[in-house]
C-alpha cells in the first residue's frame, strides 16, 4: 500500500488497509498472472479474428485520419517483453512504446500498482489540489538524483515535451533577458511548437513559424573527429563554434541543451570531453547546462545519463519522462523559478504516480546497473547477435559513411544498421520485423538505423537469439526484392 495511506489517519487510509481489498487486489494480480503465463511465443492471430482486427485498425484510424504505422491494437495482456495483440497474435516488443514500458507487459508489481491507484477518489492530481502520490514520485525521483547532481526540486508534468517546456521557461526566467538557445545536431525534445523549432528535424517543424533562436553546434562524430586529426582537435573545433555564438551573441543565450545519449537522432554517444569542454564554457559565461534525459534515463549502464559521463555537477536543469510514466522538470535551487512561473491544472493520474514510483524503486534496488549489471550483459548480448548476423550477412551490411559503428548504442538504447541506411530499406525492414513477431522502430535522420528500446526490466539474456532469428528472417526478405 502506498505510504501515504499508512501514514494518514482518515477514512481513506482505512479503505486502503481494509484486508477485503488487499485480497481483491492479490486475487486480480494473481490472475493475470496466469493467463500472463500462458503467452510463451511469437504466434500468429488466431483463427478467425482477422476480420474483427481489421475492423478495429479501421476504427483507430478513422480518428487519426491515416492508418496506423504499424497494424498494433494491444489486447491488455502480455508476458514480460512478449505482447498480444487484440487479434490473439503474439509479438516481442523490442521498442516498449518508445522507450515507455522498460518492465515489459503484465508486470505483477505493476498490475497491482495500477490496481491500488484505482481506489483514489479522482482519476487525476493537479497543481492545485493533489493526494500524496504525485508528492512521493517526485521524493523517489529527487532521492536518486541528488545522489550524484546538484538538483533538489521537482515539477511534475504530463509529457516529456510539456517537462521540457517548463525547463525551458526556468532558464529564460533565470537569466532573462537572454533569449537564444543552444542546441546540437540531431537533438529531439518533443513536439510542441517551441521544441519542435528546437528539435533538428526539417519535417518536425513544417509550416510552424520559426520564433525561437537556436544556435546548432556538432555533434560528436568519431570519423568527423579522425579527419580532423583526432579527438582533441574535434573538440577544440567545437569549442571554437561555441565561442563565436558567444562572441556574435554576448549575454544572449539562456541555455545549451544537452541530449547526452541522442534518441530520436540516432542513438549517438559521446566521449565525457566533449561535454565537459562545452560545459565549462556554459558555466563561465552563465549559460544554463540543461540535460534532457527523456529517453536515455534508466536503460544506460546508469540510472542517469549524467551519472554515465560523471557530469552531474554541471547540470541546472534536467528532464525525464518515458519510462518513469509521469514527467518531471527538476532544478537546482539556483534555478529554482518564481511563483507563477510553472503550474497547470493536471500533474498526472494516480496510476502514473504509483507505477512510476514503483519503476524507480525497482531500477534502484535491482541489479540493472554497473558494468556487470543486467543492462550491460544485455546490452554485451545485443551486440554479439546482431554482429554474428552481420558476420553471416555481409552483403546486408555495406559499411555506412560517418556511422562506422555498427551495431551501435548504449545500455537499452541499441541500433544497427542494415542496408547502409537506406530510409525505404530501414521502413521496409522494420515492416517485415513486425510480420515476423519482432517490434521495432527506426531512428536517425539519414543514415536511418533499426532502433530497439527493448524491456530490458523484464527480458531475460536467452530471449536475444529468438529475438534474432526473427530479425534475421525478416532482413532476408528486405535483402531479396
Ligand atoms: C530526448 C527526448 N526529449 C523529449 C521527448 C518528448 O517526449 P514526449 O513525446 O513525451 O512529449 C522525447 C520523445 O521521444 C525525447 O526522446
Amino acid at each position: 500500500m502506498p505510504a501515504s495511506a499508512s501514514a494518514s489517519h482518515s477514512l481513506g487510509a482505512e479503505l486502503k488497509a481494509d484486508p477485503a481489498i488487499a485480497s481483491a487486489i492479490d486475487t486480480i494480480v494473481e490472475r493475470v498472472a496466469e493467463r500472463s503465463a500462458q503467452i510463451t511465443d511469437v504466434r500468429p492471430a488466431r483463427e478467425g479474428a482477422s476480420e474483427s482486427y481489421e475492423a478495429l485498425m479501421k476504427r483507430a484510424a478513422a480518428t487519426k485520419g491515416r492508418d496506423l504505422l504499424y497494424p498494433y491494437i494491444g489486447s491488455g495482456l502480455g508476458n514480460g517483453a512478449l505482447v498480444e495483440l487484440a487479434d490473439g497474435s503474439v509479438k516481442w516488443d523490442m521498442i516498449s512504446g518508445i522507450g515507455v514500458n522498460f518492465f515489459g507487459h503484465s508486470h505483477p508489481e505493476i498490475v497491482r500498482a495500477q490496481v491500488e491507484s484505482s481506489l483514489e477518489d479522482t482519476t487525476k492530481h493537479g497543481n492545485l489540489l493533489s493526494g500524496f502520490e504525485a508528492y512521493r514520485f517526485a521524493e523517489t525521483l529527487l532521492a536518486e538524483a541528488q545522489k550524484n547532481s546538484r538538483l533538489s526540486q521537482a515539477f511534475i508534468t504530463t509529457s516529456g515535451a510539456m517537462a521540457n517546456e517548463s525547463a525551458i521557461k526556468v532558464c529564460y526566467q533565470k537569466n532573462a533577458p537572454a533569449s537564444r538557445v543552444l542546441a546540437f545536431r540531431n537533438c529531439f525534445m518533443g513536439r510542441s511548437v517551441t521544441m519542435c523549432q528546437i528539435g533538428d528535424s526539417a519535417g518536425g517543424r513544417q509550416g510552424i513559424p520559426l520564433t525561437t533562436q537556436v544556435d546548432y553546434m556538432p555533434f560528436w562524430n568519431e570519423e568527423a573527429a579522425a579527419k580532423l586529426g583526432g579527438k582533441k582537435a574535434f573538440i577544440d573545433h567545437a569549442r571554437w563554434r561555441l565561442e563565436q555564438y558567444i562572441e556574435r551573441y554576448p549575454g544572449m543565450h539562456a541555455c545549451f541543451i544537452f541530449e547526452l545519449v541522442q534518441g530520436e537522432g540516432g542513438f549517438n554517444t559521446a566521449p565525457r570531453e566533449f561535454f565537459v569542454e562545452l560545459m565549462e564554457i556554459c558555466r563561465a559565461k552563465g549559460i544554463a547546462i540543461w540535460d534532457d534525459e527523456i529517453q536515455s534515463f534508466g536503460r544506460l549502464p546508469r540510472m542517469f545519463a549524467y551519472e554515465q559521463y560523471d557530469l552531474g555537477d554541471y547540470v541546472d536543469v534536467f528532464c525525464v519522462g518515458k519510462m518513469t510514466q509521469a514527467c518531471a522538470t527538476l532544478y537546482t535551487d539556483e534555478y529554482a523559478p518564481k511563483p507563477g512561473l510553472l503550474s497547470g491544472t493536471f500533474t498526472g493520474a494516480t496510476s502514473e504516480f504509483t507505477v512510476g514510483t514503483r519503476i524507480i524503486e525497482m531500477l534502484r534496488d535491482g541489479d540493472y546497473y554497473g558494468d556487470t549489471g543486467l543492462i550491460a550483459k544485455h546490452h554485451d548480448a545485443f551486440r554479439r547477435l546482431s554482429k554474428a548476423m552481420m558476420d553471416k550477412h555481409p552483403d546486408w551490411f555495406p559499411k555506412v559513411p560517418f556511422y562506422p559503428e555498427n551495431p551501435g548504442g548504449i545500455g537499452g538504447m541499441m541500433r544497427f544498421t542494415p542496408f547502409g541506411g537506406d530510409r525505404a530499406k530501414i521502413q521496409a525492414a522494420c515492416k517485415a520485423c513486425f510480420e515476423e513477431g519482432v517490434v521495432l522502430f527506426y531512428c536517425g535522420h539519414g543514415p536511418y538505423h533499426m532502433r530497439m528500446l527493448p524491456p530490458l526490466g523484464v527480458m531475460k539474456l536467452e530471449d536475444w537469439p529468438r529475438v534474432f532469428d526473427r530479425i534475421e528472417a525478416a532482413l532476408a526478405r528486405v535483402a531479396s526484392r
